[in-house]
């Protein structure tokens, strides 16, 4: 802030009768819990007593009237808030929205229909106060936590979006799926550029988007069953999570380097013409052996050229090593040429083009180079 500004916002705020200093926001985001509300609140009265605390519900223009119920909380209790959306839809932008509604230093996120302990925010909130983490998340699965009567098709499906996380975006929480955790509010403000918003996994999505790593901890909590009403999770929602994995492992610089690594395709293919040229053409040696060798040359090039600049950060040095990675360059490269042949061939034989043919059959062998070499070479 300037000189002026702060000023002005320091004589602005000298006349303000009761200074509300908010510390802890704690959003619900809500669609069809009319039932849920009343019970939550007087949860965290109990729970958050004689503590600083805000409620900003999220709801989606709820058809079983939530937010009119909440307005009239709101009337009689000053801690209560609730926003509105009409026409949109999603559990992730909901509690985005809400805890950029909050100028708390500290905001929450728990369901609205009591399966969160919400019995662990006064501890998270003293953790956060201590100043070691920026994040505490309620999990299910640290010792001592976790599901009451949970069919085994939901553990199931629970674990596998879980080992996917794990695998994909590299995120090393237990419980990732959980919507239930308190963090500073800078945490917000460093994930916002890259927030998605996509569907019900908020925590996946901060992890990922986050410019730092988060230093957090995990609580154990038993997930109770629903209060009241029904759960909104449908295979929609599994399919806003396989969207939600796609766009943040292109996100993570994968997209700028398979553009790079095709550049480097690009390179090597007038590698390879320069090099038969020179030696079919003008040494007249004869055309297997001139191809052969241009492929060599090329491939070396390339792998030179994708260890120098497209993987720049994590190139392979050492004699010993740089050897040992162009023989699987040369491996993986030739798999990819069988598999350009073979889909080129098999699609010019079911009447494509053959420039079709071809370009579906480079485009098949990129892509498998790029993937291959980067986890067999570049990726560790
Ligand atoms: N505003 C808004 N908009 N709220 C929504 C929407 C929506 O589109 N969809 C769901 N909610 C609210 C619900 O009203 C509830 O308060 C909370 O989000 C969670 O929805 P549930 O339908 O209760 O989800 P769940 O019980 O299947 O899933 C829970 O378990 C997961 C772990 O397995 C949620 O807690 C998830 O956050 C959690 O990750
Ligand atoms: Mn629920």
């Amino acid at each position: 802030m300037n000189a002026e500004l702060e000023q002005e916002s320091s004589d602005f705020l000298a006349v303000v009768p009761t200074p509300l200093q908010r510390s802890l926001s704690i959003i619900v985001p809500t669609f069809n819990e009319r039932l849920n509300v009343i019970p939550l609140l007087e949860g965290l009265r109990t729970s958050l007593h004689g503590q600083d605390w805000e409620a900003i519900f999220v709801d989606d223009d709820s058809p079983d009237g939530t937010a009119p119920l909440l307005r009239e909380l709101a009337q009689n209790d000053p801690r209560i808030r609730c926003i509105t959306r009409v026409g949109r839809r999603g559990l992730s932008s909901a509690c985005i929205e809400g805890m950029f509604a909050s100028s708390a230093p500290y905001v929450a996120v728990i369901d609205a229909d009591m399966q969160h302990d919400e019995r662990l925010l006064a501890q998270m909130h003293q953790m956060l106060q201590a100043g070691e983490v920026d994040i505490v998340i309620g999990s299910r699965y640290v010792a001592g936590g976790g599901v009451c009567h949970w069919r085994t098709h939901r553990v199931l499906i629970s674990r596998l979006a879980t080992g996917l996380s794990a695998r994909l975006l590299n995120i090393k929480l237990t419980d990732p799926m959980s919507g239930f955790f308190m963090m500073r509010r800078e945490v917000l403000v460093g994930a916002v550029d890259r927030l998605s918003g996509l569907g019900f996994k908020i925590l996946v999505d901060l992890f990922t988007s986050h410019e730092r790593p988060l230093r957090f901890v995990e609580l154990p909590y038993q997930f109770r069953n629903r209060h009241a009403g029904d759960s909104k999770l449908d295979s929609g929602v599994a399919w806003d999570y396989v969207l939600l994995l796609l766009a943040k492992s292109l996100d993570r610089l994968v997209l700028g380097r398979f553009l790079a690594f095709s550049s480097v395709g690009a390179i090597g293919v007038l590698v390879h013409f320069a090099v038969l040229a020179c030696l079919h053409k003008w040494l007249t040696v004869p055309f297997a052996a001139a191809q052969a060798t241009a492929i060599a040359v090329a491939m070396v090039s390339n792998f030179t050229l994708n260890n120098e600049l497209t993987y720049r950060d994590v190139r392979v040095r050492g004699v010993f090593a740089w050897w040992r990675a162009l023989l699987k360059f040369f491996a993986v490269c030739l798999v990819g040429a069988a598999l350009n042949m073979g889909l080129a061939t098999w699609l010019y034989q079911l009447s494509s083009t053959w420039w079709q043919s071809a370009l579906a059959g480079i485009v098949a062998g990129s892509v498998w180079n790029f993937i291959l070499s980067k986890s067999a070479i570049w990726g560790r």
